[in-house]
C-alpha cells in the first residue's frame, strides 16, 4: 500500500549537458518539532510518523537515493551549490547535517567553491551547533524568523521566543558564517506596520546579508486555513500586503540590502543565493528526499511524499518517483518569463515573441517596467510592477 511510484529514466537528451550549465542538489528533510498553523510544506512530527520513519530510516533512503541519481546521471557533475531544507534541518544536530553532506560529496562530489545552505529553526540552533556545521563545509544559514512580534508569531503558531532568531543570526556570524538569511512573513492578522518595522529593524541590528520576505499566504488544509473559514481571524488584504512590501523593500534598501528577486533582498552579489538563482535561471537540480522536486534538461519529476513510502521503496533499490513530464516549449517559456521576470536583471526581450514585446512596451506606459531597462533590451520591473509582478507576467505571454 501507500502512493504509487512510476518507473523513470532520463531522456538521453536531458541528460546531455549535464554539468555545462549550474548543478544543484537539493535535499528534503521531512521532519518538525511542530506544525506551524500557516506551513502546508511535506513535513511531519514524531507523532504524526511513529515508528514507521525515523530520521535514520530517511537518511539510509537518502544515501541511496543520492547513489542511484550519480548512476542514473552517467559521469554525475559536481554539485555547484546544496540546499538542505524542510522541514527543520536543524533538527538533525550538526552531525546528522555532516552525514547529508557527506552523502552529497560521495555521491556527486562538491566543487571547490560550492554554496551548501542549511535552512535552521532558531529554537534548535546553538553556538556548537554552528560550529559543527562550519567544521562540516557549510558556507550558509537559514534562519526562519517571520517576526519579531509576540503577537503575530502566537497567530503564526510559531514556537520560538521574538528574540531568538537574531541571537541565532548572531551566533551563526560568531561561528564563521559570512551568509546567513532571515526569512520574514508579512501580511499576517493583526500585524501593525509598527510590528513589521520593528522586525525589519531586528533584521537589520542582526547584521545578516541576506533577507526573504514572503507575503502570508493562507494555505488550503492549514490550521490558519480552518481559522480564517470560521471567520475567527480576517484573511490577509491585499492592500495591505502592498504597503507592507513596500515597508521592507524602502528599509531594506536604505540599508543597503537590495532587492534580486521579487521577495529576496542581498547586501552584495556574492550575499545572493546561487541554489535559488539556479532555480530561477532554468538550471538543473537533483531535489533529494520525501516529495522532493527535480529539474534535468527540461525534464521534471517529483518524489513520493510519505518518509517511510520514501524509504521503503530505496530499500527495494528503486527510484522514489511519484511522476514526471517533459515540459513543452510553452511551459519553458512561461516559466522562464514568470521566474526572470522576477530577477532585478529582468528578462532579456529575445526571450519574448512579437505579441509580447508590444505588451512589455505597453507596461512601460504603464509605469510597470523600466524604460531605460527596455531600450538597451530587458524587461524590469518598476517599484509599482513588483507588487503587481503576476499580472505583468500576464500581459507578456500573449499566446
Ligand atoms: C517551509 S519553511 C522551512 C524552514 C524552517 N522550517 C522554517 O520554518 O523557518 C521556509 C519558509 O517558508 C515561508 N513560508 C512557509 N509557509 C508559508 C506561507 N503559508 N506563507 C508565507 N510564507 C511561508 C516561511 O518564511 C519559512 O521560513
Ligand atoms: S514553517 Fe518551518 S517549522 Fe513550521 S511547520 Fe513549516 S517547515 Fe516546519
Amino acid at each position: 500500500m501507500g502512493e504509487s511510484t512510476v518507473s523513470f529514466e532520463l531522456p538521453p537528451a536531458a541528460v546531455r549537458g549535464v554539468g555545462s550549465r549550474p548543478f544543484g542538489v537539493y535535499v528534503h528533510v521531512p521532519f518538525c518539532a511542530t506544525r506551524c498553523g500557516y506551513c502546508d510544506f511535506n513535513t511531519y512530527t514524531a507523532g504524526e510518523l511513529g515508528t514507521a520513519a525515523s530520521p535514520e530510516s530517511w537518511l539510509d533512503g537518502l544515501r541511496r537515493e543520492l547513489d542511484l541519481a550519480a548512476q542514473l546521471l552517467g559521469a554525475p557533475p559536481a554539485a555547484d551549490t546544496v540546499f538542505v531544507g524542510g522541514g527543520t534541518p536543524s533538527l538533525l544536530g550538526a552531525d546528522g547535517l555532516g552525514h547529508v553532506l557527506d552523502a552529497v560529496r560521495a555521491s556527486f562530489g562538491l566543487a571547490s567553491d560550492a554554496e551548501v545552505t542549511t535552512e535552521s529553526n532558531p529554537e534548535s540552533t546553538s553556538p556548537e551547533f554552528f560550529a559543527g556545521l562550519r567544521e562540516a563545509g557549510y558556507t550558509r544559514v537559514s534562519l526562519g524568523m517571520q517576526s519579531a512580534a509576540r503577537h503575530v508569531l502566537t497567530v503564526l503558531d510559531r514556537v520560538h521566543t521574538p528574540g531568538r532568531p537574531v541571537r541565532a543570526a548572531a551566533e551563526a556570524r560568531a561561528a564563521g558564517f559570512e551568509h546567513v538569511n532571515l526569512d520574514l512573513i508579512y501580511g499576517t492578522p493583526g500585524e501593525r506596520t509598527e510590528d513589521l518595522r520593528a522586525s525589519v529593524d531586528a533584521v537589520l541590528d542582526a547584521g545578516v546579508d541576506h533577507v526573504s520576505a514572503y507575503a502570508l499566504i493562507v494555505e488550503e488544509g492549514t490550521a490558519l486555513a480552518r481559522r480564517v473559514r470560521r471567520g475567527e481571524i480576517p484573511a490577509p488584504d491585499d492592500d495591505v500586503l502592498a504597503e507592507r512590501y513596500e515597508v521592507i523593500d524602502s528599509m531594506l534598501s536604505a540599508a543597503g540590502l537590495r532587492w534580486y528577486e521579487v521577495s529576496n533582498w542581498a547586501a552584495s552579489t556574492q550575499a545572493r543565493c546561487r541554489h535559488n538563482l539556479g532555480y530561477w535561471l532554468g538550471g538543473d537540480w537533483w531535489g533529494a528526499g520525501p516529495g522532493a522536486h527535480s529539474h534535468v534538461g527540461g525534464v521534471r519529476w517529483w518524489n513520493v511524499k510519505h518518509p517511510a513510502r520514501y524509504s521503503s521503496v530505496l530499500a527495494d533499490g528503486a527510484l522514489p518517483v511519484a511522476g514526471h513530464e517533459r515540459l513543452s516549449e510553452d511551459d519553458v517559456h512561461l516559466e522562464r518569463v514568470m521566474l526572470e521576470l522576477r530577477l532585478a536583471e529582468g528578462l532579456p526581450l529575445d526571450a519574448l515573441d512579437a505579441g509580447g514585446v508590444e505588451e512589455a512596451h505597453r507596461a512601460v506606459a504603464d509605469g510597470l517596467l523600466e524604460r531605460g531597462a527596455l531600450a538597451d533590451g530587458r524587461a524590469v520591473l518598476t517599484d509599482r510592477g513588483r507588487l503587481l509582478a503576476d499580472a505583468v507576467v500576464r500581459r507578456l505571454v500573449t499566446s
